[in-house]
């Protein structure tokens, strides 16, 4: 049985890699930190088939410590301070979590047993006021926040490691994926959630920024696959992950409103405090060598990715998902 320890547990992506691993017959560790209030919802009904250890990127120690006890096959690191607006606020935060978190990862790998293969979850706003359109692996990066500097840096001591100690680290250059698991802050929940509230007559308006803005959105347990896929390759090396197609956030606000019978104009409100200092205008991948070197393909369209995650918040907010809190640790 392998063994496979996730960083970034408690998140969107760590509770969908965590199914997905546990399907494939995986010892799942996961990685969470300590916190005063319950972080665990996404991964509740996971909790008795895998094993959490108290961890925080900030810690060399939490990490060379868990990484000896386990010793890990794979590594997949999707902890980071992922919401870009916070990125701002709390710059230095960010660049030691989201950047220098990486090389704390890769040092106690270095250190404990070169072998432990790692998955490094880089992004799409690394490409940020993009040079090309489509972007490929191959795109240079400009990015336009500190979360996105951030993120150049994980990828590039990513691929340092690799070069430098011949260590298995692979980069997945992740387009936009979510979910009904996605953090409530991000556009596509924000809206899901405020048409389903406004909906039910709970609310009468959502309150957004740029809707402008265009991105690559795919269906988060659809990347999961091409993370796991990445780290069965022969050999390391970084990949492009998107559906190839773009939408505006305006497109998202028409087709989660209108699927509920309601027009997106009589209720969106623009709110400058949702603009950002420096905005990603358009993000579309080219996803070709995903295609044709992983075999990983998207299997959601964006209407149905829309209409599931709508589907999910009317549910919640008509009681019929019940959420239990439980500490994952005592
Ligand atoms: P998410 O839902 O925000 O989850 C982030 C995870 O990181 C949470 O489990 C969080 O723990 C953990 N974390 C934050 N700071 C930490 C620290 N100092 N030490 C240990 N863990 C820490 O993000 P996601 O959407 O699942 O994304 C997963 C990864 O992929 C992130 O690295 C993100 O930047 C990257 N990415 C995401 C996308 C996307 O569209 N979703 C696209 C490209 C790349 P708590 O629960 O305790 O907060
Ligand atoms: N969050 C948010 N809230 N975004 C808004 C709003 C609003 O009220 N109104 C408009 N937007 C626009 C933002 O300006 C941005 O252009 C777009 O919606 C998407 O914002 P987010 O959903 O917050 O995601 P993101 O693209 O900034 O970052 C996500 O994707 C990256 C990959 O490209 C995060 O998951 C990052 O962690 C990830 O790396």
């Amino acid at each position: 049985m392998p063994t496979a320890l996730v960083t970034g547990i408690t998140g969107q992506d760590g509770s969908y890699l965590a199914e997905l691993l546990l399907a494939k017959g995986y010892k799942v560790i996961g990685v969470a930190r300590r916190s005063s209030t319950v972080t665990s919802e996404r991964i509740m009904h996971l909790l008795d088939d895998i094993t959490i250890v108290q961890g925080d990127l900030h810690d060399q120690g939490s990490l060379l410590s868990f990484l000896e006890e386990y010793n890990p096959d794979e590594v997949y690191n999707l902890a980071a301070q992922s919401f870009v607006p916070t990125s701002w606020n709390q710059p230095a935060l960010t660049g030691d979590v989201t950047a220098l978190g990486v090389t704390r990862l890769l040092e106690a790998i270095r250190f404990v047993n070169p072998k432990i293969k790692m998955y490094q979850a880089s992004s799409s706003e690394m490409f940020g006021k993009v040079v090309e359109v489509p972007q490929t692996e191959a795109t240079p990066f400009y990015p336009r926040s500190p979360y996105g500097v951030a993120k150049v840096y994980g990828h590039w001591i990513t691929v340092n490691y690799r070069e430098s100690f011949n260590i298995f680290a692979v980069s997945g250059i992740l387009f936009n994926h979510e979910s009904p698991r996605r953090g409530l802050e991000f556009v596509t929940r924000k809206i899901s959630d405020g048409v389903a509230k406004i909906k039910l007559g709970l609310s009468k308006d959502l309150h957004l920024g740029n809707l402008e803005a265009r991105r690559d959105w795919g269906f988060a347990g659809d990347y999961v696959q091409a993370m796991w896929l990445m780290m069965q390759q022969d050999h390391p090396d970084n990949y492009v992950v998107g559906t190839g197609e773009t939408h505006s956030v305006r497109e998202f606000c028409e087709i989660a409103f209108g699927y509920v019978g309601l027009d997106y104009k009589d209720h969106v409100v623009k709110d400058d405090r949702f603009f950002r200092p420096a905005e990603v205008d358009l993000l579309v991948s080219d996803p070709s060598k995903a295609h044709s070197q992983l075999g990983w393909k998207p299997s959601m369209k964006f209407p149905d990715l829309v209409k599931m995650m709508v589907d999910s918040d009317l549910a919640h907010y008509k009681g019929e998902k019940a959420i239990t809190p439980r500490r994952v640790y005592g």
